[in-house]
């Protein structure tokens, strides 16, 4: 393994931190040095290994910010606490590559990024949905091979979506926003698996059901099915927006794609292991009818067997956050938790993180995943 190139930032800072990508815009960057930080910044674009991590941790380092494809768990942990780490950030909402359980063990907080990645992701959500059903990835390769000869009318026919039914698995922040994308841009019915109700989502359904009646229109409806099966059968698009834990791991199975329609649309901006991804593979080589979109991978970078070579499966290389805005955002929350705890604030942990935007941002660190685990106080302000 060669080794890494690292460049570092504000060398004069007291506190040494440690970055394990670039990460994009500046207000990140002026957050740790605002909090008096010495920032070093990995370069390479390949995925850091543990012992990489490690390494560049030494034996002095206040915090990290990590990736989500890297594997915090107790080896990086204890590494850090060590090297009198006090604090790290993933660069994500995610943190299904994070030991939590050993990061309160050595007492290191853990911070997340929530909340500017809700309309980004469910956007490519909503993308994924109609380049599957529209088939606009096939229908891009066939022109670029110079095989379109002139209009036809049998040309690529999909599945209009517009009057029927949206499925979400996983009713949170990303998966409702994507609903009421489709909802209200698509007049779509939905039905969505959640193991909590939500009801702001079902109030604003009903008020868009209640405007649509007004102006004389068919209402929409909104459900909350009692099963993911439910969801499988009724949805002609399904979305999975779930975290990735023991009990979501290979949630959409050979089983249960099989109750889905045969002209059924299946996106996947989560994580690739709630798929079963072989399972999804065969499902679609039998069903051409049957179309995929997918942001994730089980084993990503790489892709099972034969989901290449599908026409019928849309795929991204893991860009559902992908706007600047977002991207942006999330680096600046990343670092503003960890100059927050550095600089020894509470968690704001609530919902309107927005304001960590901002100039002058509250004095807080923003998303603290094990804050009462580790006795931080919670901002009051
Ligand atoms: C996250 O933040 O968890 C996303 O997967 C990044 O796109």
């Amino acid at each position: 393994m060669a080794p890494k190139k690292w460049e570092t930032q504000n060398p004069s800072g007291t506190k040494r931190i440690i970055v394990t990508k670039e990460l994009p815009g500046s207000l990140w960057l002026e957050r740790l040095i605002q909090a008096d930080c010495r920032v070093e910044v990995c370069t390479a674009t390949d995925v850091l290994e543990v012992d990489e991590i490690k390494a560049a941790i030494g034996s002095q380092c206040d915090a990290a910010l990590g990736q989500l494809t890297e594997n915090w768990g107790d080896a990086l942990f204890a590494a850090l606490k060590s090297a009198g780490g006090t604090a790290y950030s993933n660069v994500a909402v995610g943190y299904n590559n994070v030991d939590v359980a050993a990061a309160t063990k050595h007492g290191i907080p853990v911070g997340n990024t929530p909340g500017v990645l809700t309309e980004t992701t469910a956007q490519m959500a909503v993308a994924l949905t109609f380049a599957a059903a529209r088939r606009t990835g096939e229908a891009e390769r066939f022109l670029r091979a110079g095989k379109y000869k002139g209009w036809l009318m049998t040309l690529f026919l999909g599945e209009l979506l517009w009057r029927k039914t949206v499925g979400i698995i996983g009713a949170g922040r990303i998966g409702a926003t994507y609903g009421r994308m489709m909802v209200e841009g698509h007049k779509m019915n939905l039905i969505y698996y959640d193991l909590y109700p939500n009801p702001e989502l079902e109030d604003y359904i009903a008020a868009y059901a209640d405007f649509l009646k007004s102006r004389g229109e068919e209402p929409v409806i909104c459900r909350r099915a009692d099963t993911v099966e439910d969801v499988l059968q009724q949805a002609d698009c399904v979305s999975v927006h779930t975290v990735l834990d023991e009990s979501t791991h290979h949630l959409i199975n050979a089983e249960r794609l099989n109750l889905m329609k045969a002209n059924a649309v299946f996106v996947n901006t989560s994580r690739g292991p709630v798929v079963d991804e072989a399972a999804l593979v065969a499902h679609c080589q039998k069903n051409p009818n049957f179309r995929a979109g997918l942001d994730v991978y089980e084993d990503e970078p790489d892709m099972k067997p034969g989901l290449v070579d599908l026409d019928n499966v849309v795929i991204v290389p893991h860009i559902a956050s992908a706007t600047r805005w977002t991207r942006e955002g999330m680096a600046t929350l990343a670092a503003s938790n960890v100059a927050g705890i550095l600089s020894g604030f509470p968690a704001w942990n609530r919902p309107d993180i927005l304001p960590f935007l901002e100039e002058d941002p509250p004095k807080a660190a923003p998303s603290i995943i094990n804050a009462d685990e580790l006795g931080i106080p919670i901002f009051k302000g």
